[in-house]
């Protein structure tokens, strides 16, 4: 089925519609902190029962409109769409570990990729009331002004997030941070993936690298960087979709030399 510029347009508004009612509830249940317990899915990987929660509220609404589509949420199997639908990728609360431990410092992700083309990025923080959205070919905006990538145009002058999880292998992170670290950049780990990607296409932060990162947590956040005009690696292109992949995204200005600094295994240019 060939999706028209005007269906994508619905899932475009529904899609910033459900980030705003699932960062409402996510937020409700953060001020609430007795509200829920805390459990882990493994070492340093958080999980709350708003997680799946979140994740129920936001692929109940999705169904519910375009029950064709596909859905890959981080904390359920998902739903396989018809052939040639469009799939939503979605994080429910991204930076698992600031909710768990009364940071205020998460969002909701929510993409949509259909015939392999990223076409839609909402990320949500709802203690901000910050919404981050981009559809491709249409520019990136936060709270409905159009927002550009940083122009930095050395390393020396720039601030870089590098993702960590335990999934890469703690050598492998320590390592690409001592390279960037010995570029003059400063560094930065805030704990949202979805964030850090939304600072980049912001122009507060200069560049996102990690080892490797899930599509739940990064793809939203990799359209909002391209429609504001920075660069992102092309996740997409093996198996991240469904299994992951290295990432680098950032202002054009460093984009050389950040690739040659942090050097990253299997990164897809
Ligand atoms: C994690 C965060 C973190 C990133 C990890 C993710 P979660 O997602 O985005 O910043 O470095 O790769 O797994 O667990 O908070 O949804």
């Amino acid at each position: 089925m060939t999706i028209d510029a005007s269906s994508l347009q619905t899932r475009y508004l529904a899609a910033l519609a459900i980030a705003r009612e699932a960062g409402a509830l996510a937020k409700r249940r953060f001020l609430d902190r007795s509200s829920f317990t805390v459990g882990f899915k493994g070492p340093q990987d958080f999980i709350t029962e708003v997680d799946g929660e979140v994740e129920r509220l936001i692929h109940a609404r999705l169904a519910e409109i375009f029950p064709e589509d596909g859905f890959i949420g981080e904390e359920s199997a998902g739903a396989k769409g018809g052939e040639d639908q469009p799939i939503w990728v979605v994080d429910p609360i991204d930076g698992t570990s600031n909710f768990a431990r009364g940071t205020p410092y998460f969002c909701v992700s929510i993409a949509c990729v259909h015939a392999g083309s990223i076409e839609i990025g909402v990320i949500y923080n709802p203690m901000l009331d910050e919404l981050f959205s981009a559809r491709r070919g249409a520019g990136a905006m936060l709270n409905g002004a159009l927002i550009s990538v940083a122009e930095t145009a050395a390393l020396n002058r720039a601030t870089i997030e590098i993702g960590w999880n335990m999934r890469s292998g703690m050598q492998n992170f320590v390592a690409l941070l001592s390279r960037i670290v010995a570029t003059g950049a400063g560094a930065i780990r805030a704990g949202s993936g979805a964030l850090g990607l939304a600072y980049v296409a912001a122009g507060r932060r200069d560049g996102y690298v990690e080892n490797h990162i899930n599509a739940w947590d990064c793809l939203a956040g990799i359209l909002l960087v391209r429609e504001a005009g920075g660069y992102a690696s092309d996740f997409l292109a093996g198996q991240g979709l469904t299994k992951g992949a290295p990432i680098i995204a950032c202002a054009p200005g460093v984009k050389q030399a950040l690739l040659e600094a942090a050097a990253i295994e299997g990164l897809v240019l």
